[in-house]
């Protein structure tokens, strides 16, 4: 049985070691490659390799900036749960970590994914803007399939998968490429596929979890996805009608 709440002291050595581990070869591959909003929210929160977060910690910086704060859970939550809690402004995570046996890959996220890769971001007030919108509208059509599967899309091609532009560079803010060694490596190479953020484009385009990604769409800023929000609704909704209109 995973924890359903963040107990410290129940926290191994070993955990700690794997915690130590983790952050510090992310880091080094970081630090380079990662949007300066990613760091600088990493230093907002006050993370760092000697210390596993402690999430009572981290709600007190994170409150009183963007009014965010963490909603412990045992595995990942199912799709409504998930969306009615970041629509509170609270982000589900989980509180226990992979083995040293699991350093490089895991089918389900711990918290060095859920935490150190998506937790930063949280202090950054343009970014929670984005969030929330799309967690709203995920809300709004949360009893539709295939809106679901859509904006699923969206929130993988962002918050996961995306990279941004910053200073005519290439960066790195998605968690899951934040929280992977591979992902990291991969998505820098001339192999990856990098593509300009289209809402269209990105409600189009499939995916899969299971695989190091082959394409990657890149912002020019957190506001840019913001003020996509609208296009995102009313994209979601031409696609449904085209559908609808296949099945009549
Ligand atoms: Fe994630």
């Amino acid at each position: 049985m995973r924890p359903t709440k963040q107990i410290y002291k129940n926290y191994t050595e070993n955990d700690f070691l794997v915690w130590k581990t983790l952050f510090n070869r992310q880091m080094e591959i970081l630090k380079p490659i990662a949007s300066s909003e990613f760091l600088k929210a990493l230093e907002e929160v006050k993370f760092s390799s000697e210390k596993i977060p402690d999430f009572l910690e981290v709600d007190a910086l994170l409150k009183p900036s963007t009014g965010w704060s963490i909603e412990t859970v045992p595995n990942i939550s199912p799709q409504k749960i998930f969306f009615e809690f970041l629509s509170k402004k609270k982000f589900t995570s989980t509180c226990w970590l992979r083995t040293m046996e699991q350093l490089d890959y895991l089918e389900e996220p711990d918290m060095f994914h859920d935490v150190f890769a998506h937790v930063p971001l949280l202090s950054n007030q343009n970014y929670v803007n984005f969030f929330k919108g799309l967690s709203d509208i995920a809300l709004k059509n949360i009893d539709n399939p295939k809106a679901v599967e859509l904006l699923g899309r969206i929130y993988w091609f962002t918050i996961e998968f995306g990279l941004i532009l910053e200073n005519d560079e290439i960066k790195v803010y998605g968690a899951g490429i934040i929280s992977s060694k591979g992902e990291s490596e991969f998505c820098m190479s001339k192999q990856a596929v990098l593509i300009e953020f289209d809402v269209d484009l990105i409600l189009h385009t499939d995916f899969r979890t299971d695989v190091i990604q082959d394409k990657y769409f890149v912002v020019e800023s957190f506001e840019q996805l913001y003020n996509s929000l609208a296009e995102i609704e009313k994209e979601l909704e031409k696609v449904l009608e085209k559908d609808m209109d296949f099945v009549l």
